[in-house]
């Protein structure tokens, strides 16, 4: 019945929380200051990796059944393919980027890693873009009733938003915004 099912539109609000997040990173990149650079990409490296860990458990295999059933979303498979690669992608990336921020802190070279971090987080954000756009025209939009019953629509839901809710431990106190 309606164009942009909930797990959608909960998703697709993930993908512009994200956006401001890395916005934020770049930000204090721009200011230089290290325990900020580190304690804002620490925080977007988490919440990605939660927004990946639910579209990898719950999102993709579901997908994957429904495309199974219908010639039509034959090319699906692929397309997942594709997008786990990106994943794998992003989360190398930033652990990367973690890392030598972590190295700052022993060793000093401040603008040279802070060069190497913002080259990285470009990077990343170029190829978020394409891929959020690919998720949210080719494969979140395969969540509608058309797809799943109500009950499989439901529980689907649930189960991604626990995901997005699980925080990893250190930000336990945190919520989201
Ligand atoms: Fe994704
Ligand atoms: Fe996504």
């Amino acid at each position: 019945m309606h164009r942009i099912s909930k797990i959608h539109d909960l998703l697709e609000n993930d993908h512009t929380e994200l956006d401001d997040l890395v916005v934020g990173t770049f930000a204090a990149l721009d200011a230089a200051d290290a325990a900020k650079i580190f304690e804002s990409l620490d925080f977007f490296w988490a919440r990605l990796g939660m927004h990946i860990r639910a579209e990898h458990l719950r999102l993709f295999p579901a997908v994957r059944e429904i495309a199974s059933r219908s010639q039509e979303l034959a090319a699906i498979p692929k397309i997942l393919d594709r997008l786990r690669d990106d994943h794998d992608f992003f989360m190398t990336e930033l652990a990367r980027a973690i890392k030598a921020m972590r190295l700052v802190f022993s060793f000093g070279n401040e603008a040279e890693t802070f060069a190497v971090v913002r080259g990285i987080l470009e990077a990343v954000v170029e190829r978020l873009k394409e891929h959020n756009y690919i998720e949210e025209e080719q494969i979140y939009t395969l969540t509608t009733d058309e797809y799943l019953d109500n009950d499989a629509g439901a529980k689907l839901l649930a189960s991604v938003q626990v995901e997005l809710d699980r925080y990893p431990a250190r930000f336990e106190s945190r919520s989201k915004q």
